[in-house]
């Protein structure tokens, strides 16, 4: 079920200005290999959300080959430097990113980690302006306390795949990770000390804003 018709899908990424040679590389290997990345519509979101705050400081929980982490680096450079944690469990994907960031001129921007996601968040030092969650579907839930935690206020939490292809308002669909993208779509949402929506892009992003009046976690 997908959320936008192809024919607008072509539209807005013609839209989009034409990308360094190596993201378009990066796109192409995921559509050779099937692998799921946010892609140009919304890596544009993030470098615009990523300059819009001034972010400095980005936490990407399951970052693949880098692909997302490339527009939130772009962001922070163009806001005058900071850090983008690059965090994935798989250590060829962690080393294939080394190599994109590299030859995209961002590798100093980019702290690369080899490991669980939501466990290198609660060991991070400091809070983060924006954090970015991609992580396996079932853990969504008990990810929430670790990013508040270490969202800081004013800050902003996406989230990918919170349509889950449609299988969120599909009755019949009751898989594990469908109800784990209810339970956190449940509790982002009727938590005061967030602002929320969704951005039907792609498989739905959350965006989400901590308010500045959160007391520190
Ligand atoms: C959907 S891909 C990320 C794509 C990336 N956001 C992009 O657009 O370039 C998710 C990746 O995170 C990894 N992953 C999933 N859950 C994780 C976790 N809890 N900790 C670390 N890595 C995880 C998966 O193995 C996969 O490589």
């Amino acid at each position: 079920m997908p959320l936008v018709d192809g024919a607008f899908v072509s539209y807005l990424e013609g839209l989009i200005p034409a990308r360094p040679p190596v993201l378009q590389d990066m796109e192409a290997y995921a559509r050779a290999h099937r692998f799921p990345i946010v892609g140009p519509m919304m890596g544009q979101l993030f470098y615009l959300l990523t300059r819009a705050t001034g972010a400095r400081r980005v936490f990407e929980l399951g970052s693949g080959y880098g692909y997302s982490t490339a527009w939130f680096a772009m962001g922070v450079r163009d806001n005058g430097g900071g850090d983008v944690f690059h965090v994935v469990w798989d250590d060829a994907l962690s080393r294939s990113a080394r190599g994109y960031l590299a030859q995209l001129g961002l590798a100093s921007i980019v702290r690369f980690h080899v490991g669980e996601a939501v466990a290198a968040l609660r060991a991070a030092e400091g809070r983060f302006d924006i954090i970015f969650s991609d992580i396996e579907k079932e853990g969504y839930p008990a990810s929430l306390p670790v990013i508040k935690q270490r969202l800081n206020p004013g800050g902003l939490l996406l989230v990918d795949n919170m349509y889950w292809n449609g299988k969120v308002v599909d009755r019949r669909a009751t898989d594990a990770d469908t109800e784990a993208i209810r339970t956190f779509t449940r509790a982002i949402f009727g938590d005061p000390e967030f602002a929320s929506t969704i951005v039907p892009l792609r498989d739905g992003v959350l965006v989400a804003r901590r308010q500045e009046a959160a007391s520190a976690a």
